[in-house]
C-alpha cells in the first residue's frame, strides 16, 4: 500500500522544482502503527481507572483515520505530531477526560483546555445548537478569560457533547486546521525535528521536552515509508 503513495510523491517532487520541501503522503494509519506510538493501546484488558475512557489502537485506528480525512491532515509530519501528542497526552489512549489535577471542561482525545472545547463543540455542527443552549452568553469570539470563568457545570456539560469517539479523536486534527497559523503546517509537512518543535511551541502553546520528542520520533518511524 505504502509503494505506489512514496513513488508518486517523489515522481511529483522531481517535478515540482520550486516547492522548497516535499510533502510525503500516506495512507491510513494501522492499529499496528499505533501500537508503535502507543505501546500500552494494544490492549485495554486489565486497566482498572476510568476505564470506561480507554481505547485500543484497533478501536482508535478507525476514528483516527476519518478525522485525518474530514481536517485533511494528509502528510506523514502531520500526523506523525497529532498521534504523538494524543498518545502523550492521553497516556496511550487511556483518557478522554483530564484527571490530573482534574480540570473541569478540558478534555477530548488532545485534551484541549475548555476556551478550545468551546471553540470545538460550535464548530460541530452536531453539537453546536446543545452548546449554545448550554452557555447562551457564549460565541464563537468570546475570549479565553470569559470562557475560563464559565461555571464548571456549563464546562463539564460542554465538554460532554464532544466526548462521542466521533468527535473526541478528531480534535486534534480540528485544532491544527483551525487554530495554528498555516506556517505550522507547512512546518510539520517537513517532518523534521524543527517542524515538530514549532508546532508544539508555538500551536499547542507548550515547551518541547524528551518526553514529547521521543513519542514523536517513534510515531515518525512508524508512519515513514
Ligand atoms: C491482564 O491480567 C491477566 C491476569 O493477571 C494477565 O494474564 C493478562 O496477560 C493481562 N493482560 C494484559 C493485556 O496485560
Ligand atoms: C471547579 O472545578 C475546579 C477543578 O477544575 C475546582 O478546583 C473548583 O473548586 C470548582 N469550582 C467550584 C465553584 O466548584
Ligand atoms: C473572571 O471572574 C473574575 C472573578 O469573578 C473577575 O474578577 C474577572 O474579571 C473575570 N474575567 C473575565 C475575563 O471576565
Amino acid at each position: 500500500m505504502h509503494f505506489p503513495t512514496a513513488i508518486l510523491s517523489l515522481a511529483l517532487s522531481s517535478f515540482a522544482v520550486a516547492a522548497p520541501t516535499a510533502t510525503i503522503s500516506s495512507s491510513d494509519v494501522t492499529p499496528a502503527q499505533l501500537v508503535a506510538i502507543a505501546p500500552q493501546s494494544v490492549s485495554c484488558a486489565n486497566v482498572t481507572s476510568f476505564a470506561s475512557e480507554c481505547r485500543t489502537a484497533q478501536q482508535a485506528a478507525p476514528f483516527l483515520n476519518a478525522a485525518f480525512a474530514q481536517y485533511q491532515t494528509e502528510s506523514v509530519g502531520q500526523k506523525a505530531a497529532l498521534l504523538s501528542l494524543i498518545a502523550f497526552e492521553t497516556g496511550d489512549f487511556r483518557f478522554n477526560i483530564n484527571h490530573f489535577p482534574g480540570r473541569a471542561g478540558q478534555g477530548t482525545r488532545n485534551l484541549m483546555m475548555f476556551p478550545f472545547v468551546w471553540k470545538y463543540a460550535l464548530d460541530t455542527p452536531e453539537v453546536a445548537p446543545q452548546a449554545q443552549a448550554l452557555a447562551p452568553g457564549f460565541t464563537a469570539s468570546s475570549t479565553v478569560g470569559d470562557l475560563n470563568n464559565a461555571s464548571n457545570s456549563t464546562k463539564i456539560g460542554v465538554l460532554n457533547l464532544v466526548l462521542d469517539d466521533k468527535f473526541s479523536w478528531a480534535s486534534a486534527s480540528w485544532f491544527l486546521a483551525t487554530q495554528c497559523n498555516p506556517s505550522v503546517s507547512a512546518a510539520l509537512d517537513t517532518a523534521t525535528e524543527a517542524g515538530w518543535e514549532s508546532y508544539i511551541t508555538q500551536c499547542i502553546g507548550t515547551t518541547v521536552t524528551d518526553d514529547r520528542k521521543a513519542v514523536y520520533t517513534a510515531a515518525l518511524a512508524a508512519l515513514s515509508p
